[in-house]
């Protein structure tokens, strides 16, 4: 995969892309990271990036021309259109189901902000998605388009050393994951669930089933709606409501 980003900033970006897993994609060739600092396109004499609002008002909005020219070059040899991503508040939530989505393309491209806002023909002309990773304001769009980048290049094939483990993980099943213990079987006086010690693979299959129901109805029950459950799963649902209610 090829990632291309556009920002003022592109030093934030080493620390990030050098360090574990990311480190470790690049060198094997999975994933080659490009950040272009669109300030270096600029064509005014001091290499100005933004401008005031027309219309008036506060804030400073980015200017089209910079941006445009730095997607011309980085687009200039492409047969195939890719996936342009735009960081910013305004943009649908980023949920696991879009890593996974964003995954599968051979390209993107995001397109940073800092403090202000865009040019709407930014949005217009260039922009095929524009994600958020929150309600929450950032001073830019470099740290979220760090937290997406990361979360999709963890699921190319052959970045995880073991594949199971992005297959496992909270919300790409669907429920957040069962609870998970190592060595010692007792610490500090705290033990393990009998259960997972017992070597029998079929209770343990159903035991972290039924924990993983359990973590999920009691924090984050917005995942459960519009879910079909098995029989025993609506067994449990139902001793979890009991138990709540008493
Ligand atoms: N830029 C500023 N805040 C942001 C957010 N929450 N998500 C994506 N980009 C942003």
């Amino acid at each position: 995969m090829k990632v291309d980003i556009l920002s003022l900033f592109p030093e934030m970006f080493s620390g990030v892309f050098q360090q574990s897993i990311l480190k470790k994609a690049s060198d094997k060739g999975l994933v080659d990271f490009e950040v272009t600092d669109f300030r270096k396109y600029t064509t005014n004499k001091h290499h100005k990036v933004d401008d005031y609002p027309y219309g008036g008002g506060a804030g400073m909005v980015l200017m089209p021309q910079p941006i445009f020219d730095a997607m011309d070059h980085i687009t200039q040899d492409l047969t195939e259109k890719p996936r342009v991503i735009l960081m910013t508040p305004q943009g649908k939530t980023f949920k696991q189901k879009h890593a996974e989505e964003l995954a599968k393309e051979d390209h993107l491209i995001f397109i940073c902000g800092h403090y202000e806002g865009y040019d709407e023909r930014i949005r217009e002309a260039l922009v095929t998605d524009e994600f958020s990773i929150g309600d929450f304001v950032l001073t830019g769009g470099e740290l979220a388009s760090m937290v997406m980048i990361d979360s999709i290049v963890r699921l190319l094939p052959g970045v995880l050393g073991n594949d199971d483990s992005a297959v496992t993980d909270s919300f790409s099943t669907g429920l957040l994951e069962h609870p998970q213990y190592t060595r010692p079987s007792d610490f500090r006086g705290m033990k393990v669930p009998e259960t997972l010690l017992s070597g029998n693979h079929a209770l343990i299959d159903r035991w972290r089933r039924r924990e993983s129901l359990y973590r999920t109805f009691h924090r984050r029950p917005d995942l459960l709606e519009g879910r079909t459950f098995t029989e025993e799963e609506l067994a449990w649902l139902e001793k979890f409501r009991k138990e709540e209610e008493k």
